[in-house]
């Protein structure tokens, strides 16, 4: 029986540009949908643009336009850019829409006829000359703490505290200048205790994943804290049903957003609504980043309960972007935004490189910009490309485009190929796309030593007929790869279909195969990335200092790091350094980050792994003298125990320095 499956994404504000670090979550949730599809499994995917706030509102003041004119903008432009990326929705639509406004007071008026709103007197910072509430994010002071200026109402990036907006010195409104006051206001509560038991069920089902659990444990050990659903105008949102000047905050209607998608999807297509979203013949899963986890775990499950809906089989955490290393940077050049990249490089290069990273655990995923090209260049095009590139011209000029049959050497190439299907498809299933592309391109190698060794370039003078025979296996070989690859790379296999002259293929075709069939001609499949092209993408992305002040970032997730909690000279002192020699260095086959160490502390030995090996060759290291923080804990990395850390510091990839002390320091003594 085909499953029915419900699969949302995270919905993209208003007021930016789709960049790299969305993209990870889109490309992963399109993958897999795009799996569902290939596997016969009916899929709908439902996202739209999340359009409320304070913050939309006060962007289309400063453009001097409404904030319906600049969301109707963002949605063009988030549309066109996520087209060229290959994600494709089921239905893309707004929070803005009066779908969405009747599902956000329905859920308001069943929740409070629950029991399970209340109303008290808050204390909110309101700017007079602005005449309107500032969220934390639009007051800007003195940090309370270690007086860093122009910092945040809720946090500051110098020193990482956190705070309330009046413990801000000379605190003002970050749109006029003025000094904020307080006024008091009665907002709404959602009081999400009231639900905790449910959650805990829910929970239990396996709602999240593993590796996160601690982090629910957290938030229970905590309590349970009512939620302010409500801001006072002016505020861009839909207005409280009762009340003349209130409106819901925006993470209220946002979730509610994925409802009023799927409903506006069932109205045109002709679906019952209520057995698509709430039916029990259909699965239901939201892909998230950890940063929303809160939102998505609690929150939303609660409203849901609350209002008598179904809460979803499973959230999909997904971790942040980084790039080289680091978090995205304007400065950097690496905070790049997704039409920024496709003028420069192909959009499938972004969603296999990312499918090649990409496993169901909250890890950051990590682009470096010299393993990007490495993979796109000796996988993408000299593993998958080349496979069809040396055969279907050949079978096109010298055969007239007509296949052959297989002998016994290609029916055994085939059927290892084929073998790999249940694998291929647990790992699409289970998130895990790097272990998909792994058996992949192991295949892909194997295939093309089957070419290698077979080499029909030459047979084709002495024994066209073999020629044919290889060419034929080859082909088939490009035709179940291209099924595997399929979800990742949906306009390549489109080329392949139309070069193989069959259908859409699917995974129910991995079996097929093609004999005494004519190919169609050749077009050109991927090119190698220059470096030149990546180059000037993040030259085209590197702002100024002063356009950086202009534009806001557009999550706190991508804003500079904070500095973290004070460590005191007693902690410290806790730190054993010891002069070490090395002994033996070397790479880590599949780390192209790490290095493996031996080393010699006085005596003793330990085996390191250290993140340098983009700015050191091993070679270059073996007798130096270094410094090793010798009593940390030891750890075991995929790669291996590491039992201890080289000391070097740096910004991250080349630009990392060991400190090296080559002055005839002995193995083993203490480093003061
Ligand atoms: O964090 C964000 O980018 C939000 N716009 C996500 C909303 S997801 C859902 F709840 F609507
Ligand atoms: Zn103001």
């Amino acid at each position: 029986m085909p499953r029915k499956i419900v699969v949302t994404s995270a919905l993209y504000y208003s007021n930016g540009p789709i960049h790299m670090g969305h993209l990870v979550e889109s490309i992963q949730t399109d993958i897999w949908v795009r799996f569902h599809k290939l596997c016969g499994n009916q899929c709908l995917y439902f996202c739209a643009d999340d359009t409320h706030g304070t913050a939309i509102m006060i962007s289309a003041r400063k453009e001097g336009i409404t904030p319906e004119q600049l969301i109707d903008r963002a949605h063009k432009e988030h549309l066109t850019d996520l087209k060229r990326f290959f994600i494709e929705f089921d239905n893309y639509y707004t929070t803005h829409s009066p779908e969405n406004r009747t599902f956000s007071e329905l859920f308001f008026t069943r929740l409070r006829d629950a029991g399970a709103i209340t109303k008290r007197n808050i204390d909110q910072t309101w700017c007079p000359n602005c005449n309107m509430a500032l969220p934390d994010r639009f007051i800007r002071g003195t940090c309370p703490k270690c007086k860093a200026e122009d910092q945040y109402g809720d946090s500051c990036e110098v020193c990482g505290a956190t705070y309330q907006p009046t413990d801000l010195i000379n605190p003002r409104c970050s749109t006029c200048g003025s000094t904020p006051v307080l006024k008091q206001s009665e907002h709404y509560f959602f009081k999400l205790a009231n639900y905790e038991k449910q959650l805990r069920d829910i929970f239990a089902r396996g709602y999240i994943q593993e590796s996160v659990s601690n982090k629910l444990d957290e938030w229970f050990t905590a309590g349970l804290k009512d939620w302010d659903i409500s801001r006072d105008g002016p505020y861009f949102g839909f207005k409280i049903p009762g009340e003349e000047d209130k409106y819901f905050y925006v993470w209220l209607d946002a979730p509610i957003g994925y409802m009023a998608s799927a409903k506006n999807y069932c109205d045109k297509n002709g679906l019952d609504f209520d057995a698509v979203w709430n039916g029990r013949d259909y699965e239901l899963y939201h892909f998230i980043g950890k940063d929303i986890m809160y939102f998505h775990a609690l929150f939303w499950p609660a409203m849901l309960v609350g209002t008598g809906f179904k809460t979803a089989n499973k959230l999909f955490v997904h971790g942040f972007l980084t790039v080289g290393g680091q978090k995205m940077s304007k400065s950097r050049g690496t905070f790049i935004k997704a039409a920024t990249y496709a003028k420069h490089l192909d959009p499938e290069y972004l969603r296999y490189y990312y499918a090649s990273k990409l496993s169901a655990g909250i890890d950051d995923l990590d682009l470096s910009t010299e393993d990007f090209i490495n993979k796109i260049n000796s996988d993408l095009v000299g593993k998958f490309t080349n496979l069809a590139s040396r055969a279907a011209p050949m079978l096109k000029s010298k055969f007239n485009g007509r296949l052959g049959k297989l002998d016994n050497e290609g029916k055994k190439l085939i059927e290892e190929i084929a073998a790999a299907e249940k694998e291929i498809i647990q790992n699409y299933e289970n998130l895990n796309y790097a272990a998909v592309i792994r058996t992949a391109t192991a295949l892909a190698d194997l295939a093309n030593r089957y070419v290698e060794q077979n080499q029909p370039w030459t047979t084709i003078k002495t024994d066209p007929e073999k020629a044919r025979t290889t060419l034929t296996a080859t082909l088939n070989a490009v035709r179940i790869l291209t099924i595997y690859l399929k979800p990742i790379l949906p306009a390549f296999a489109e080329k392949i279909e139309r070069l193989l002259n069959v259908g859409k293929l699917t995974f129910a075709d991995v079996p097929a195969i093609l004999q005494e069939h004519d190919i169609n001609n050749f077009e050109r499949l991927f090119e190698r990335v220059d470096k030149e092209k990546v180059d000037a993408m993040i030259e085209e992305s590197k702002e100024t200092g002063e356009k950086q002040a202009m534009t806001p970032e557009p999550t706190p997730a991508i804003t500079a790091e904070p500095i973290k909690p004070e460590c005191t000279i007693e902690d410290f002192a806790k730190i054993d350094l010891r002069i070490a020699q090395v002994v033996k260095a070397e790479r880590v086959e599949g780390a192209d980050k790490l290095l493996r160490f031996q080393l010699d502390v006085g005596g003793i030995q330990k085996n390191v792994l250290a993140g340098i090996a983009q700015a050191y060759k091993p070679e270059t290291l073996v007798g130096k003298i270094v410094i090793l923080f010798a009593n940390l804990k030891p750890r075991q990395m995929r790669f291996g125990l590491s039992e201890g850390m080289i000391l070097a510091s740096g910004t991250g990839g080349k630009e990392i320095f060991m400190l090296t002390a080559d002055t005839g320091a002995k193995p083993g003594a203490k480093v003061s």
